[in-house]
């Protein structure tokens, strides 16, 4: 019998322990990279508040906070809030939602396709909104998200695995409302439990306008985390920007 875990918004259920199972693979090496080159970037000054916004465990703050950086992060999910503060007691780390940010920060960072969860523009705008309101004038947002014309033209519609503990999944991807959705199986004794994720197509142009929209002018984009400059067959979208001095 397949049941879906989720009756209600999939974002509130799918970040669980089979959300770390699946994609143990994005783990502190593939962080790595991408803090190297907000760092080489932004080049921030110790001193910064940088709030890594949906920080999930936290991958990417232990390796600021390792480096020395005044790094905060705040995640929808308690699961994976808990299960980083039980690994890295130390992490400023907590459970809050990017609609409503609290505080002001230097740098405003969202990984890893943190964004575009809402069915509703405007609920997604809203989130953008929320970000600048909590820049400092002049603070920095950088945004790693998909890139839809990748995604498109690179779309595995369905595939199986087998976890490291011998758990097999079946994945399954479709393009639904301007949305790319992953369904995924984890396959159990005698019960399934389904998945999904579900996150908006928004191209560069997109993401651009939106910030504009909210007063932060994007300065430039790369499409991988080494920093390759952005093509429209870039794997990756990410986008850095200023919040405009009032
Ligand atoms: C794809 S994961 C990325 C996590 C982390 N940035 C990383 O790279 O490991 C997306 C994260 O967004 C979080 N999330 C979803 N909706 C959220 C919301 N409204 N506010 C804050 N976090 C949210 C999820 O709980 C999940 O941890």
């Amino acid at each position: 019998m397949d049941n879906y875990i989720h009756r209600g918004n999939w974002y509130e259920y799918w970040f669980d322990n089979n959300y770390l199972k699946l994609y143990h693979h994005r783990n502190l090496k593939d962080a790595d990279e991408q803090v190297q080159l907000i760092i080489n970037i932004i080049k921030p000054e110790k001193h910064h508040s940088i709030l890594d916004l949906a920080c999930g465990e936290g991958r990417h703050c232990l390796l600021f906070h390792k480096k020395g950086y005044q790094i905060k992060g705040i995640d929808l999910s308690a699961t994976l809030i808990r299960s980083g503060k039980v690994k890295h007691p130390d992490l400023d780390i907590g459970v809050g939602d990017m609609r409503h940010i609290k505080g002001k920060h230097d740098i405003i960072l969202s990984l890893f396709t943190s964004f575009g969860y809402f069915d509703k523009d405007r609920d997604n705008i809203s989130v953008i909104f929320s970000i600048s309101r909590a820049l400092h004038p002049g603070g920095w947002f950088w945004i790693d998200f998909l890139n839809p014309e990748y995604l498109k033209s690179n779309l595995v519609p369905d595939n199986d695995l087998i976890l490291a503990d011998g758990t097999k999944v079946n994945e399954k991807r479709f393009f639904e409302n301007n949305s790319i959705v992953k369904v995924i199986t984890f396959h159990g004794q005698g019960s399934n439990k389904k998945y999904q994720e579900r996150v908006k197509l928004y191209t560069k142009k997109d993401l651009e306008k939106m910030l504009l929209r909210a007063g932060i002018h994007s300065i430039d984009a790369f499409g991988d985390y080494k920093g390759e400059e952005w093509s429209s067959c870039s794997p990756r979208t990410i986008i850095y920007g200023r919040k405009t001095c009032e």
